[in-house]
Parts: structure tokens; sequence; C-alpha cells
């Protein structure tokens, strides 16, 4: 998830953009550059790490006489985090640089056709394929417009662009398909970025550009185009009223939110050139050269503990691998039987970790494989591990974890499909079913959120004075009713247990009374009949229950929270967010502090 800011007017160029790229630094990043005209010259500035490595080196230059250019910080999906993958990228002549927020999936392809055009790359990012051919159609076409509309024709994926060129001065072009981008319009000067922050500062009318639209700026006039045709579109222009930290947060109220309703992208963005449309196969390159595991450990904490409990089952059900889940804390303390032809899998978002970091270092010494599946590119366990599988949720700013969670059990399917084909043991209903109802997820899940939101809304008014929670769920549902527990605990502070569903009379149905909710993962599964009888004993003894159910379940429970039905495990996709919602809604009714809750940080790099 990068930040793209470009600009057309009448004041220094360099120093809006790099205010603009300060105003985005909460979406991350890893490294940042600028590229702009000096005389006849396109002159690009680029450094690793944070931005004010970037304004020393600029501060070396004479920025002040571009009056426009483009900026970007970077959050690395291909590369590592360093100066030469760094935005903004040419082609070769180095007539266009070009700033990109987005993934290009057939980049491979494309820059195996153009290095055998004699192309040469200076980078290992998929934006610089994008650059080169983009330069390589300008060549032929002449005409600035026409190259980009031919270029994205061959893409396949998500961007966000912006270009300058040598021959076009005071001028930019841009484009988007499934990443963001808007125009700011302003008076003698206009703009383009990946989020209004960037230039709230000196505009608030805003066009919002939409998939399969180029925009054209310079300082007194913009245009919006087909991107495929280049023919004129008409567009709207709209004010906003939000201030800078509403705008970061998209207009909405916390970060928790805005990263809840943007797990429908996240899901797209796992998915992105691993599932090859039109066939059923997955592919994660990062996977091709190593055998199927014989043996799993998933090594995790927190919510990422609960993502890999979760993945365990589709270890065993799909690929037939032994499969134990530990929290890293209690698996560097043990002597685990652990060795030389085990595969550890470690599960993190922010990759520093402490504990996870500790339960790598335990199974690299005694020669277990270390598979590491994080978001963060470049951490430390991204960096450790012999293999790693990036997330690609963006980065998560709220300290509850969700939208990692989300891509963590995209990958965490895509890996049990991968070892299953390597193992010829996938089952054929998997095979058939999973890849189409995986693309389906994202769209079917844009849909419900609204609605999701204001059933959680409703609910949390009703057991706001609870003073404890009980939640049960069996099999895929028993992660998930951990997770469910762990939000509602760590961001509204109500005491919440995770159980599974048919040990609650082991013990835990000794609490029930009718001040002691139970909020219930009852999907119409196979195990629907079990949850189903579980709950009449919650019933039996005055238990109020909220139930997460779906069509076709007869549930005669206090309250009923009925979600569409997903294929088979895909439904987690449906539930997950209801528990997060129900959590951030009761936390935000009891006025408690969503983003930031107390006691707690985001990243436990410490034991
Ligand atoms: C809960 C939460 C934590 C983290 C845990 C592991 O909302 O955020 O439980 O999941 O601290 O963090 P990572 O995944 O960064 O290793």
């Amino acid at each position: 998830m990068c930040g793209i800011i470009g600009y057309c007017g009448h004041r220094p160029a360099v120093p809006v953009i790099v205010e603009g790229l300060k105003r985005l630094e909460y979406r991350g990043y890893d490294s940042a550059g600028v590229a702009f005209l000096q005389g006849k010259d396109l002159i690009t500035v680029r450094a690793e790490g944070k931005l004010v490595n970037l304004e020393t080196k600029l501060a070396a230059q004479n920025v002040y006489l571009a009056t426009s250019g483009v900026g970007h910080t970077r959050w690395a999906t291909h590369g590592l985090p360093i100066e030469k993958n760094a935005h903004p990228h040419c082609d070769a002549s180095r007539s266009i640089a070009l700033v990109h927020n987005g993934i290009i999936e057939n980049y491979q392809d494309l820059k195996k056709e153009l290095a055998a055009a004699g192309v040469r790359f200076a980078s290992e990012t998929d934006t610089e394929v994008l650059a080169q051919l983009v330069g390589h159609y300008y060549k032929e076409k002449g005409s600035l417009a026409e190259a980009i509309s031919k270029a994205l024709s061959r893409v396949e994926g998500a961007y966000a662009i912006v270009v300058v060129s040598r021959d076009n001065p005071g001028m930019l072009y841009a484009a988007r398909k499934q990443s963001p981008l808007v125009m700011g319009v302003g008076v003698g000067e206009n703009f383009l970025a990946s989020d209004i922050p960037a230039f709230l500062p000196y505009t608030r009318e805003v066009v919002f550009l939409d998939d399969g639209e180029m925009a054209r700026i310079d300082a007194g006039s913009w245009q919006v185009l087909d991107v495929a045709t280049l023919a004129p579109v008409k567009k709207e222009v709209q004010h906003i009223s939000w201030d800078v930290s509403a705008a970061q947060k998209g207009g909405f109220k916390h970060f928790m939110l805005k990263e809840i309703f943007e797990q429908p992208r996240v899901i797209a963005d796992c998915l992105a050139g691993r599932v090859q449309r039109g066939s059923e196969r997955v592919a994660l390159p990062e996977l091709e050269a190593m055998d199927a595991p014989e043996r799993l450990f998933i090594v995790a904490c927190g919510t990422s503990y609960h993502a890999g409990l979760w993945g365990m089952y589709l270890m065993e059900q799909w690929a037939g691998i032994p499969t134990r889940v530990e929290i890293a804390s209690e698996l560097r303390y043990r002597e685990p039987v652990l060795g030389p032809g085990d595969t550890v899998l470690a599960i993190s978002q922010s990759g520093e970790t402490a504990d996870t970091l500790a339960g790598m270092h335990l199974a690299k010494a005694r020669g277990a494989r270390v598979i590491g599946l994080c978001n963060v590119v470049g951490s430390s366990v991204a960096r450790e591990a012999d293999v790693v599988v990036h997330t690609q949720a963006g980065p998560e700013i709220s300290v509850a974890s969700t939208k990692a969670m989300c891509s963590q059990l995209t990958l965490l399917t895509l890996m049990a499909m991968v070892f299953g084909q390597k193992k010829g043991v996938l089952p054929a209903d998997v095979a058939a079913h999973c890849v189409p109802a995986l693309e389906g997820l994202p769209a079917l899940l844009d849909g419900i959120l609204p609605a999701l939101r204001e059933r959680a809304k409703e609910l949390c008014r009703v057991y706001s004075e609870a003073r404890s929670f009980l939640f049960l769920g069996r099999g895929l549902c028993y992660p998930l009713a951990l997770e469910g527990a762990l939000k509602l605990k760590e961001i509204s502070y109500i005491h919440a247990e995770g159980y599974a569903a048919g040990e609650m009379k082991h013990g835990p149905i000794a609490l029930i009374d009718p001040k002691f909710p139970t909020f219930a993962l009852a999907p119409h599964d196979g195990l629907y009949p079990k949850v189903k009888s579980n709950l009449q004993e919650v019933q039996a003894r005055g238990g109020k229950i909220i139930a997460l159910t779906q069509p076709g379940a007869d549930l005669d429970v206090d309250h009923p929270w009925e979600i569409p039905a997903a294929w088979g495990p895909l439904s987690t996709f449906l539930m997950l967010p209801a528990l997060q919602l129900f959590a951030y809604e009761m936390a935000d009714y009891l006025g408690k502090d969503v983003d930031q809750p107390r006691n707690l940080a985001k990243s436990v790099t410490v034991e």
C-alpha cells in the first residue's frame, strides 16, 4: 500500500510533494522518492527508509525551479525495501518516470518480453516493468496518452499510476484500476494522489477517479479520459469537509473500522497473481521449489496464533499434513520434538514479535526449515525465514489486528491448496470450487459489511452492560471464537473467553446465568447440530445468546444474526468481520480508545 502524489501548479513542486508524502506517512513506507524536470532533464531522487533521508538528499539539489512533479512512499510488495527498488522508476531512455501503487500480476511475463527486445532492468520491481512498457510504447506511438493506454491494456492486476515525462513539461498523466486515486482541483494548481490528505491544505475540491479512467492535469486544467478509448469522461467535482486526521482514516471514525472495511480489497490483493483466472489452480512461486511438509509446526502469537489454528484444519483436511499449532512464548521454552525434516510456519503481521522470532530461532537451531508468513517486507521474520510468503494486507495501524488476520487466512487457504496439489491429495471438490469461491469473496463481503455493522451496533447496545462474554464455536469456528473473545476484551475491556463449544460442559457452563451472555458461531455446516445442542444447554441455564447463523439454520435464540452462506470454510471470511465489528461497536459505544487500547503495543518486540 504505497502513497502517491503528483503536482502541477504555480508553487515549487518538490516541497509541496514532500509535504504531501508526509501526510501519507500513515499508509506506512520503507522508502520514498520524487521525480521532476530540471531544464530538459528528468531528475529522480530516491532514498531508503524515512522521509527525512529523502529530504536530506533533496537539500543538496536546487529543487525550487520545478513547478510539477511526482512523489511516492513505498510499502514493498515486490523486491526488498532498498533504494534501487524505490519509486519513481524510469524507462531506459529516461523520457518518462512513473510512480505506482498496486500489484502487476503478469510482470514476469512482460519483463521477459521486454528483456528479449533488449530492455535492461535496474530493479526487481513490477513497477519498473510498467515504466519500461510505457516508455517502449511511447517510442513507438509518440503520444504519451496512447502509450499509457496501450501499456495498461497489457497489464493484469491492480494499479494507480502517475507519469511525468521529459517531453510534456508541466503536465502529468494518471490512471487507475482497483487502487485508489483522486484528483485535487485547485486554483492555478492541480493534484493527483492516492489519498485526499496529501493535498488537503491546498484544496478541498476533489474528483474521484474510477477504474478504467485516465486523468491529465496541468496547472490550469484537468481532463478525465477512458483509458481504453481515450474518449473524454464527464466527472463531478466534490467538496470535502473532513479535516486531515479524518481524511487519513478515509472518512471512518477509527483506523480499526477503516481496516475492517478494507478486507474485501485485502482478499483481492492476496489473490492477485496467485490464482490463475479461468483455472482452478493456485500458484505460490515462493513455495515452488519446496516439497510439501511431512509435519508442520505453526508458531505465532495472539491473533496470528488464531489464524494458525484455523490453518491447521485445512492443512490436515486438504493436504494430509500432521500439523501442530504452538503459542510461540510456550514453544520457545519447551523441548519440542522438532528437527531436520520438520517445517515451521511462523505467522506474524509485524514480523517483529519477539516470541515468534525466538520460536523461529529455536526451529532453525534444530535444523527445521522455516517458512515466514508475514505482512511487513524486510521485517525480521521476512529476513530470517528460509522462505517468506507476504500477506499483502498493507500497513495495519490500529493496534487491534483485523485485516492482517483476513490476509493470513487467505494465504493459509492458498498454502493448504498448494501443499495438497503437491502431494496429489487435494480433495476434488476443493480443487473444483475453492478458487472461484475465493474470487467471489471480495464482492460478497463488500456487499454485506454495512449491514454487519448495523447489526453489530444494535446488539452492542443490548449487551453493553455485560461484564463477561463466552464465545463458542466448533471446528473452524473454534479459532474464530478465540478471536472474537480477544477482540472484545482488548478494545472494550469486557472480559471474554473463547471456548470450544463441546468443552463448555466440562467447566464454563457453571458460569452461565441470565447476566452472562454467550456469543455463538453456528454456521449451517456439518457441526451445526452439535453446536445447536450446546446452545440448548446454555438456554436451559437462563443464558442469553447471540448466534451467527446462516440460512437454513433453525436456532431459536435471543439474538440470531444471519449472514449469507459461502462455499465450505470460506464462511469464515464473513463471520470474522461480524466479530470484529461487534467488538468495535461495543468499544466505541463504551467510549474506549479503539485504535490505541490501554496497555497494548502494535508490535510486541520484547518478551
Ligand atoms: C490482537 C493483536 C495481537 C497480535 C500479536 C502478534 O489484536 O494484534 O494479538 O496478533 O501481538 O503480532 P504479530 O502478528 O505482529 O506477530
